[in-house]
């Protein structure tokens, strides 16, 4: 009766069991993976979404396969922000950056084909990829001095003739690491050499870390990150959304950019505009609203960055402070920090005690992928409550000693 192109994993695991044990009975929870803008206290105010949504051209159904031209033009205008000079020509718009990821899949692959995706990363593009009847192999991203860099020769060597794209997650999830030149020119080699995409995800993009240099921290709001979407050697197709960018998952508007040499453009719109005309999935609302929410995004993301930032001090203070010698790892971007812990520690079961004994919630880093060697970490979300994260210390410090 149902697909088996997958395993249907349904049942919950141990720490989101453990997690529903103790809302169910009234305990608190203290949720450090918050990673929902709009619970965090980040959620736009009524008006001004109203204000966005109240486009009279709302009532009429204008379908095209890239979607609106207003729409269009106001992410070519995010992009020329950062740099990039793309056309309203070279972007498709759809629901969000993960089904984005699947239109391309259908674009790139045959069943049984492989992507390449980093290791670590967030955990949605396996599942992505098995849906499309495609597998992923990861390719490790190494730490060199405190930073996630990629491994050229690893990456060369992860290719099979079955391989047909590399995922860059840019800024890497959760690793906030920003692909440097170095890097940038591994993916541009691996990619040439084998005939392959890039499939770059930058829903990260407009999250830089503050750096430690005071005068550079008073510009951080403004820090731009460095995009693919400008690319022109390697054929690449650029993703990001609202989600992210503005703060508003629940708006459900993201885009493609295909990036990369002018003739091989051309022959991947013709035949993205295919898999998209057959969905349509970006609503008249969001479209007609993408240039009002888009350009009101940088001061929405200014409170979360400000969140961000603090979250992060105070838990690279305590690091500091704490007799166990857990570590924060440099983050270059996004919101996710990761937390070294001390050698010997067991990960998994560690999360476990926070979750059932203490009710702080935090994410093992086999979660990610993270390779075996890298060490135990814990995964945190730098956009949880402030007080949540000095309230949770002490329970840190009872994990470190018991596990
Ligand atoms: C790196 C990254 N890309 C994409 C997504 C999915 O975003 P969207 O809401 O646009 O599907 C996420 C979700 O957390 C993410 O972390």
């Amino acid at each position: 009766m149902f697909t088996r192109r997958f395993t249907w994993s349904l049942d919950d695991n141990a720490l989101t069991r453990a997690a529903a044990a103790r809302r169910a009975a009234g305990l608190p929870l203290l949720d450090l993976t918050l990673s929902n803008p709009t619970r965090a206290g980040f959620a736009w105010s009524a008006e001004t979404l109203a204000a966005a949504f109240a486009a009279a051209e709302n009532r009429f159904y204008a379908p095209d396969p890239r979607g609106l031209l207003v729409a269009r033009e106001a992410v070519a205008a995010y992009y020329a922000g950062h740099g990039a000079a793309v056309s309203p020509e070279q972007i498709h718009l759809c629901a969000s950056t993960s089904e984005a990821c699947a239109w391309l899949l259908k674009l790139l692959t045959d069943p049984g084909d492989t992507v390449l995706v980093p290791a670590p990363a967030y955990p949605l593009l396996q599942f992505l990829a098995e849906m499309e009847c495609v597998k992923i192999a990861p390719y490790p991203l190494v730490l060199r001095d405190g930073r996630w860099r990629v491994d050229a020769a690893a990456l060369d060597a992860a290719v099979t003739p079955r391989t047909r794209a590399i995922f860059c997650v840019a800024p890497n999830n959760p690793a906030g690491a920003v692909p440097d030149v170095a890097d940038r020119d591994a993916l541009r080699e691996t990619a040439l050499r084998h005939g392959l995409a890039i499939i770059a995800d930058e829903v990260f993009l407009d999250f830089a870390a503050e750096t430690a240099d005071a005068a550079a921290a008073a510009a951080a709001a403004a820090a731009v990150l460095p995009t693919w979407a400008g690319e022109t050697a390697v054929p690449l197709f650029a993703l990001s959304g609202l989600s992210k960018v503005a703060l508003l998952p629940q708006a459900k508007l993201a885009w493609i950019v295909t990036a990369g040499p002018a003739q091989w453009r051309g022959a991947a719109l013709e035949r993205l505009d295919f898999v998209a005309d057959t969905y349509l999935s970006a609503s008249a609302g969001a479209q007609n609203a993408a240039g009002a929410l888009l350009a009101a995004a940088p001061a929405a993301r200014a409170a979360a960055l400000r969140r961000i930032a603090a979250n992060e001090r105070a838990l690279r203070d305590w690091c500091a402070a704490s007799t166990h010698g857990p570590a924060l790892l440099p983050r270059e971007a996004g919101w996710m920090a990761l937390i070294a812990l001390p050698k010997g520690t067991d990960e998994e079961a560690s999360a476990l005690y926070l979750a059932k004994r203490a009710g702080v919630l935090v994410h093992p880093g086999f979660f990610y992928d993270m390779p075996p060697d890298a060490g135990a970490f814990w995964v945190v979300s730098l956009l949880a409550h402030e007080a949540d994260f000095t309230a949770a210390f002490p329970a840190f410090e009872a994990a470190l000693l018991r596990h």
